[in-house]
């Protein structure tokens, strides 16, 4: 892990016009080589410029992160697609009009301008524009191309709050934009534009069936549906273990009354071997569970809300040592498959059917 020898500035951006200066100095440090995070409508990112091969190995060197992981490129305007890609398919072009700015990332052939500390030694680059005021007018500020992760630590959760990012960063970049709680919670869809049918390598937000309605066929990555494919992941970051919280994490699977029951009979004997435990749950259950710490993802029919609280929630565990943590199983539908996906990976796929 990177070194801590910078002094991090916290900056609370209210309004875009009476904070400008401060989005024109983020941006000079940026300019400059430094480090700058920020918010976006899904997670914070950790920002450099994505033209400057220093600037990568800085963000990778901040995060812990291996360096054969590649960074998504963040854009400002769809025209600047061209800079960065040697060829943009039709298709990228209609995703672009339909879901810019947008937790959408494409996967496209690289430019030349683009240096492969960025891409991961890869010949592909991805690409967002993400849909926030304050992420668009510090990427513009920066000269148009910031690679930005997810602004944590590398196996933690992506921060949604600034505070998370500070616990994280302090004293490894130079600046934290704090611009509030981003609005979807989990990080933006991936989908390959560079394969014979466009491929999603990771779910999120913008699903598979509004991809289809621009697309016409789209395919899921087979190494996520079944981690036991046997098969890489064609996201190099969805191979590594992600968003574990440091409890042990069981997904609970099944008909609401037995999945109560079930959880509460095992918390009942890890609690008299002297575990800290906790439970993730909905409205619907949050008053019946005999947990240490019981955490309420919102309402059961509203996977929006529940993908806002997870991030949180698996911090939450940490911060308070909770030793052994059981969550209720999410339904798939719209951005459940996302929930689910981050859910099970950060549960080692280890779920029991109830
Ligand atoms: O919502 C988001 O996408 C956030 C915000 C900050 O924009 N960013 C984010 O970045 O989640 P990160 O670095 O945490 O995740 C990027 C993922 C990794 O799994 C990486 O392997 C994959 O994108 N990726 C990046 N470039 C790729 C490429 N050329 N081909 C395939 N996968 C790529
Ligand atoms: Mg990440």
């Amino acid at each position: 892990m990177g070194k801590k020898s910078v002094k991090t500035e916290l900056v609370t951006i209210r309004e875009l016009d009476k904070d400008a200066a401060w989005i024109r100095r983020a941006g000079q440090i940026l300019r400059e080589g430094g480090l700058v995070a920020f918010p976006t409508e899904t997670v914070y990112g950790l920002g450099g410029d994505a033209l400057n091969p220093r600037s990568s190995q800085k963000i990778y060197e901040a995060k812990g992160r291996p360096s054969d992981n590649p960074l998504i490129v963040h854009i400002c305007r769809r025209e600047d697609l061209g800079t960065i890609t040697s060829h943009i398919p039709e298709g990228a072009v209609k995703l672009a009009e339909k879901f810019w700015p947008g937790p959408l990332t494409m996967v496209l052939p690289r430019s030349d301008r683009v240096p492969r500390e960025t891409t991961g030694g890869l010949d592909t680059v991805a690409v967002r524009m993400p849909d926030h005021k304050v992420a668009l007018a510090l990427i513009d500020a920066a000269g148009g191309y910031v690679a930005a992760p997810s602004a944590n630590t590398s196996g933690k959760p992506s921060p949604t709050l600034a505070k998370y990012v500070m616990e994280d960063m302090d004293g490894r970049i130079e600046m934290i934009l704090d611009g509030g709680p981003v609005g979807i919670g989990l990080e933006s869809t991936i989908v390959d534009m560079t394969s014979e049918v466009p491929t999603i390598l990771r779910p999120g937000y913008i699903t598979q069936e509004m991809l289809e309605q621009t697309l016409g066929r789209v395919e899921t990555d087979r190494a996520l549906l079944s981690p036991d494919s046997g098969q890489p992941p064609r996201a190099p970051g969805m191979k590594y273990r992600h968003y574990a919280p440091a409890g042990e994490l069981t997904v609970v699977s099944g008909q609401q009354d037995a999945v109560v029951e079930w959880i509460n009979d095992r918390l009942r004997r890890r609690q008299a071997e002297g575990k800290r435990t906790g439970v993730i749950c909905t409205e619907a259950t949050k008053d019946r569970y005999l947990a240490d710490r019981v955490k309420n993802a919102g309402k059961r029919d509203d996977e929006a809300e529940i993908a806002r609280e997870l991030y949180r929630i698996l911090r939450e565990f940490d911060d308070e040592q909770v030793e052994v943590i059981y969550s209720e199983a999410f339904d798939t539908a719209g951005m459940g498959q996302a929930v689910m996906n981050r859910l099970l990976k950060a549960a080692g796929y280890h779920v029991e059917n109830v």
